[in-house]
């Protein structure tokens, strides 16, 4: 998070678990999901988020309008991933910087490594916490391999951090550099 963040977009923001965080650092936070079921979760949760009810690929937002933009566990809800990076690219101003942490298929060995540690340690957290139960589609398997994702973000977000993380996910990292 740059450290002078004003203002943050939560992409997919779901029950709006991020946005509610996020609020927590920064003092203006807006939280879009085209499901309006799992919205009212949100809302029922803060009044200190701005949620909007929307496509978040084209809602009219104005370009370069975001300090932060972030999205958990939505873009492979999308249906194409290299536009979809570019449209968090667009929302994000130089300096900016965009927030994935995102789902995606695996197809090379050492993904399926990764999928071994991810079910032991889903083990854990079931053992640990309860799981939230939503409305929202569930997207699965995710119509793109990790090595997909990491050749669209070095297209679409040159010089991008890319993680990958256990349970099944990934993260990206992507600073817009300045005018
Ligand atoms: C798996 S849920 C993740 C929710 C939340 N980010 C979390 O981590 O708990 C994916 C969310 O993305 C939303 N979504 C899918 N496509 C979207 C789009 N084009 N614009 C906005 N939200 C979208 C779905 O409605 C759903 O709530």
């Amino acid at each position: 998070m740059p450290a002078s963040a004003r203002n943050a977009l939560d992409v997919g923001t779901g029950n709006g678990l991020l946005a509610a965080a996020l609020r927590e650092r920064v003092p203006s936070v807006t939280g879009i999901d085209i499901d309006a079921a799992v919205l009212e979760y949100a809302r029922a949760e803060t009044d200190r988020v701005t949620w909007l009810q929307g496509d978040a690929l084209t809602y009219p937002f104005r370009p370069a309008s975001f300090d932060v933009v972030a999205s958990v566990a939505t873009i492979h809800h999308m249906p194409d991933l290299e536009s979809t990076l570019a449209r968090l690219a667009e929302l994000t101003v130089p300096g900016g910087v965009i927030a994935v942490v995102g789902l995606a298929r695996s197809t090379r060995p050492i993904d399926f490594v990764y999928d071994l540690a991810g079910l032991v340690e889903q083990r854990r957290y079931r053992r640990l916490a309860s799981s939230w139960e939503h409305s929202a589609p569930v997207v699965w398997p995710p119509p793109h391999s990790y090595a997909d994702v990491r050749r669209a973000a070095a297209r679409v977000l040159p010089g991008a951090r890319w993680t990958r993380l256990a349970l099944w996910r990934y993260s990206l990292i992507w600073t817009k550099p300045s005018l």
